[in-house]
């Protein structure tokens, strides 16, 4: 029997053959340092770069792939944006819902730059009120900072009014779109985003250490790491120009390499359409696990939108004794704890014992989500 994967919330698995052939292609062939030589090989490793931006420019609907720059993670483009935009003073709004990589960050503003900053409060399925949002405006607001889904609750909070209402007071504002990259439809200019923040290694099927942050081409933010770029090596201050203002030092190539590929293949099924197998996925696990005695379901009710994650509490169980059991007996992985999101377990009113995120991807099938509810229907019996 082979692994039941069910922790892409946190990292995809499997990736597309096509992903991992490019990966060793480029280390095979293109491992040459991008635009630092003018040799064959430095150009083609600089094309793969620029093929990444291109591929990432369609998908988000970016005009200009050279404002998308590459991050490692989510969390060091989330710095990027934070860090590169707040200035003394500024009042910033979040949710209750925030991931640390958005919370510490603004924390570390918050306390070394002055800075305000007000968690508006989603309700306890993790769904947030505009009206709240509008609310918690002040006249120095510059900026909001909001997931595009909740990485415990699997909400999708309402980016396009958020957008609008930026628009409408000159607010600045930034997505984290960790959870929803790949499996959530993305137009940064329809739905009036300023800066998105997205990983490589979840549902772009990427490898880890990929993952960018595009920022709209009239935002100048500082730099998060200063040095050498290729380019205008004279000057003693980081370039303007874009991207090499944001991507100081040697990029992954071969990630990025892998990366395009991930791109390339959810293009071919389409956005949507793995948004609707993911759904599905998601209904059917609720429905079986509604079914054991002493379990609770978080987020949205059945039926309604959510990411591809389904998180759960088994009676006064540990989350983490759950997420144990069911990789040592039943060869399930899943995620149990606080999920680096405190706030969303306050908000969920799960802060004791965590829960478990079973998180599905677009490689899995209703087979494995049937054994995910018999794993969990056995453990209920002896847990409980
Ligand atoms: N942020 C990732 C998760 O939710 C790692 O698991």
């Amino acid at each position: 029997m082979s692994t039941i994967y069910l922790d892409h919330a946190a990292s995809s698995w499997p990736k597309p053959p096509e992903v991992l052939k490019a990966m060793m292609s480029a280390l095979e062939h293109d491992a040459a340092n991008p635009g630092r030589g003018s040799h064959k090989m430095a150009v083609r490793a600089s094309r793969i770069l620029f093929e990444g931006r291109k591929q990432l420019a369609k998908l988000f609907g970016v005009r200009n792939p050279n404002d998308i720059v590459y991050a490692l993670n989510t969390t060091m483009a989330l710095n990027l944006a934070i860090l590169g935009y707040v200035k003394e003073g500024d009042h910033i709004l979040c949710t209750s819902v925030e991931h640390n990589s958005v919370r510490r960050p603004l924390e570390h503003v918050k306390r070394t730059r002055q800075a305000q900053l007000t968690y508006v409060n989603t309700d306890n399925r993790g769904q947030l009120l505009i009206d709240e949002v509008k609310q918690a405006i002040q006249p120095n607001t510059s900026l909001i900072v909001i997931s595009h889904s909740s990485n415990l609750l699997g909400s999708i909070l309402p980016i396009a009014e958020i957008g609008q209402l930026c628009a409408e007071h000159g607010i600045k504002l930034l997505v984290d779109a960790a959870q929803t990259a790949g499996t959530v439809q993305i137009d940064v200019n329809q739905l009036g985003i300023h800066m998105l923040a997205f990983p490589g290694h979840k549902a772009l099927l990427g490898p880890q250490g990929t993952g960018g942050l595009y920022i709209h081409p009239e935002l100048q933010l500082d730099p998060l790491l200063y040095g050498g770029t290729g380019s205008q090596s004279e000057a003693i201050e980081q370039p303007l120009v874009r991207p090499d203002r944001y991507e100081a030092g040697t990029q992954n190539t071969a990630g990025i390499a892998g990366l395009v590929e991930g791109v390339k293949w959810i293009q071919q099924q389409g956005v949507s359409a793995i948004y609707e197998h993911e759904w599905k996925l998601t209904q059917a696990m609720m429905e079986g696990l509604s079914t054991i005695e002493g379990v609770k379901l978080l987020g949205p009710a059945i039926g309604e939108p959510r990411t591809g994650l389904v998180s759960f509490t088994l009676a006064n169980t540990d989350s983490s004794e759950i997420a144990f059991i069911l990789d040592q007996s039943f060869d399930i992985a899943v995620r149990a704890g606080y999920h680096c999101t405190p706030l969303a377990h306050e908000t969920a009113d799960t802060l004791h014992n965590g829960a478990v995120r079973a998180s599905v991807g677009c490689f899995t099938t209703e087979t494995e989500v049937k054994q995910f509810v018999q794993a969990m229907k056995e453990i209920a019996k002896h847990l409980t």
